[in-house]
């Protein structure tokens, strides 16, 4: 990977990653021939990918401009008047980050001081507080992005495409009191970028259940749950009314029925799990698929391509995202459904 000398490039795509992703990242765009280059720690720039976004990457802008040298406010002077020469008026999210890495969070006050100072520049009735409206309101997410070394980018997603709504992907959340394990914040933040959500009265399976943080979440969302798993669930759970433990291999088990939701969070061989999530999409054994695929392995986009194409061309899995998000560390996640 050439080592950054410049900033990043109006026009282009900024992609920010988990830290150490980089490569992984880098070579997903050389592989989609959009010309990548590493701006710095946790920051990759690129032409627009074709095809599918790439998965290491936890958030795109699309670079209006370079952040210019110098003082907080000359900087959101700047910023103010690139935004407010834009043509439409969509409301705007503002979002000040810098990339996920210790020397990355050293830029957290200068982030935080010129998203003040930007925000104070612009028009009140433009600017959208809350993200999570962001897709119905069809905002824009400003991304201001602060990193050392003098780097620095305005860039602009619409949230309705956006990878994440958090800023630079940085998406943490509470831990919840009940919550057994941080799969259950994984599956959270899974859910998120879904348009259905699993909810009362869905019957689910989740293979790979045990301890049983997925398994919790779907089970106050109001769903029940055939939990599949050799390990023990936690009692609470394996008493539940709504709760079914099977303890056998997700590859011994079948459904009597198509449910509608399959979730997967087996700590397996990738290329084993693909083939067996394939499987039920083959048999129709349910509508829609959240899967958390485990990449161990030094070289992991040659098997996500694998994973990708035996979900899809072995599985007829439809509508597929394969991302690594905020809380997977070695490891994707894939939402998929059915095709009716
Ligand atoms: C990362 S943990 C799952 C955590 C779970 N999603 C939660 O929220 O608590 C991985 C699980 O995969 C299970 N597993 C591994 N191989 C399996 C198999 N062949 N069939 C079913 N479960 C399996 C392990 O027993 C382990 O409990």
């Amino acid at each position: 990977m050439p080592v950054q000398t410049q900033n990043a490039t109006a026009g282009r795509w900024l992609w920010t990653c988990r830290a150490g992703f980089e490569a992984h990242l880098y070579e997903e765009l050389a592989w989609a021939e959009a010309a990548p280059r590493l701006l710095g720690e946790a920051l990759v720039e690129s032409d627009a990918p074709e095809g599918p976004p790439p998965a290491f990457a936890r958030a795109g802008y699309q670079v209006l401009a370079p952040l210019p040298p110098g003082p907080t406010d000359a900087q959101a002077d700047a910023v103010a008047r690139a935004l407010t020469g834009q043509r439409g008026a969509r409301p705007w999210v503002l979002q000040a980050f810098t990339p996920d890495t210790p020397r990355g969070n050293t830029r957290a006050a200068a982030a935080e001081a010129l998203e003040a100072a930007v925000r104070a520049r612009l028009p009140a009735e433009r600017l959208l507080d809350d993200a999570r409206r962001a897709r119905e309101a069809g905002a824009l997410l400003v991304g201001l992005c602060v990193a050392p070394d003098g780097v620095g980018a305005l860039g602009l997603v619409a949230a309705r495409e956006a990878l994440s709504l958090a800023p630079g992907g940085r998406r943490r959340m509470r831990r919840e009191g009940e919550s057994p394990s941080r799969a259950a914040m994984k599956l959270e933040e899974a859910l998120d970028g879904l348009a259905l959500e699993p909810g009362r009265g869905d019957v689910c399976v989740d293979l790979g259940a045990a301890p049983g943080g997925w398994t919790q979440r779907l089970v106050a969302r109001g769903a029940k749950v055939v939990a599949v798993d050799p390990a023990r669930l936690m009692p609470e759970l394996a008493a539940h009314a709504r709760v079914e433990h099977v303890q056998e291999s997700a590859f011994a088990y079948a459904p009597d029925a198509p449910v509608d939701w399959l979730f997967c969070d087996m700590a397996w061989r990738p290329l084993e799990v693909a083939q067996l999530l394939a499987k039920w999409g083959r048999r129709g054994w349910a509508g829609h698929l959240v899967a958390n695929i485990k990449l161990p392995m030094k070289d992991k986009n040659p098997i996500l391509h694998r994973v990708r194409h035996i979900l899809v061309e072995d599985g007829g899995w439809a509508g597929l995202t394969l991302r690594q998000l905020y809380h997977d560390r070695d490891e994707v996640t894939v939402t998929a459904h059915r095709v009716r």
